[in-house]
């Protein structure tokens, strides 16, 4: 429940405040990049995360955290963050989306974070995997997630007003994705596979200046949350539907009296009127350039959106890295 009377909506300001907390995940999680320990970069991340959240002027609480997957590090759901000062706010957390790609040395690793008022994010939180579809304004009312790729990609041509050949799907590249890459493929439309990082990849897909019109398929719940706050305020929409992998999943979802049919659409995953999304780049990517060293700097690269604005900030920030505290250790 948002609680109305203490509220305070979530300021500009606070925009610089956030960027800052993503920059530091990006560079922690950096410092590993490509010595193989995914375990050690996510670690890395989600404590930088967790100290520079300490001093930003917020009451907030983790609804959207991240490591159950995987058993990796993580802000754990129900945390509290921030100074402890309006606004209260609830805040979801990847901090490094892509941990495999960075520990391998490969692009396209962000650190994501957002925020919304207190009781605006919701998930199906039990589930590690939902099914999405993800696409950007011209296309925002006629995509659902109940439908097949086929109707899909034909609604999505005709609202953008482009034949389904010239469309392209991103697609995660997992052996759960073959029929819907051959639906994809029959249907006309192009795919272009990623190993990883879906958070990116439905915010490509929302944007234009890139080679993705949509994305589609099954991938990380705490994700959809994410790619929800950056198209909030990009104008598109995330649909997406609980994914069981198994009956051990499908018990989970009956003990904790989730309907397995309900469909979340991108006001459902974060509500309220102010939603702040930042992203920053840990290793170079379409998206975002990652954290680069340059003699005593380092430099890294901010997506900052924000609903309320309409505003999209892309910020180089020049850190002095003596200031970083790790004077010496490049990332
Ligand atoms: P991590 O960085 O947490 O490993 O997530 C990467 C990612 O590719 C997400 O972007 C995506 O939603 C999810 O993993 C898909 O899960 P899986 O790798 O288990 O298919």
């Amino acid at each position: 429940m948002v609680a109305s009377n203490v509220q305070i909506s979530i300021e500009r300001d606070i925009v610089m405040e956030l960027v800052h907390v993503a920059e530091m995940a990006a560079i922690a999680g950096a410092r590993h990049r490509g010595l193989g320990d995914k375990n050690g970069l996510d670690g890395a991340a989600v404590d930088a995360m967790r100290a520079a959240l300490k001093s930003m002027p917020i009451d907030g609480v983790v609804v959207i955290g991240e490591g159950e997957k995987d058993e990796a590090p993580m802000l754990y759901i129900g945390e509290h963050v921030g100074s402890g000062s309006a606004p209260m706010v609830d805040i979801a957390v990847d901090p490094i989306d892509g941990t495999t790609l960075l520990s391998k040395g490969l692009q396209g690793a962000i650190s994501a974070i957002a925020l919304s008022s207190r009781g605006t994010m919701n998930c199906p939180r039990e589930m590690v995997y939902v099914n999405k579809i993800a696409v950007g304004p011209e296309a925002k009312d006629v995509i659902d997630i109940d439908a097949p790729p086929t109707t899909n990609l034909k609604n999505i041509a005709r609202a953008t007003g482009r034949p389904v050949e010239g469309l392209t799907v991103v697609v995660l590249d997992r052996p759960r994705h073959e029929q819907l890459l051959a639906d994809i493929r029959a249907a006309g439309a192009r795919v272009k596979l990623i190993s990883d990082g879906d958070v990116a990849a439905g915010i490509q897909a929302a944007m234009p200046d890139y080679d993705v019109d949509v994305l589609m398929g099954v991938g990380g719940t705490p994700e959809a949350v994410l790619t929800a706050a950056a198209l909030r305020s990009i104008g598109g929409a995330i649909q997406c539907k609980p994914w069981p992998r198994d009956d051990k999943d499908r018990q989970l979802a009956k003990d904790a009296g989730l309907d397995l049919e309900a469909v979340y659409k991108t006001d459902d995953l974060v509500g309220g009127d102010d939603v702040l999304f930042v992203a920053t780049g840990a290793s170079d990517g379409e998206l975002l350039k990652g954290v680069h060293v340059e003699g005593n700097v380092v430099k890294t690269y901010s997506l900052a959106i924000h609903s309320r604005y309409g505003t999209i900030w892309r910020i180089e920030t020049h850190h002095d890295a003596g200031h970083l505290g790790t004077a010496g250790h490049s990332p």
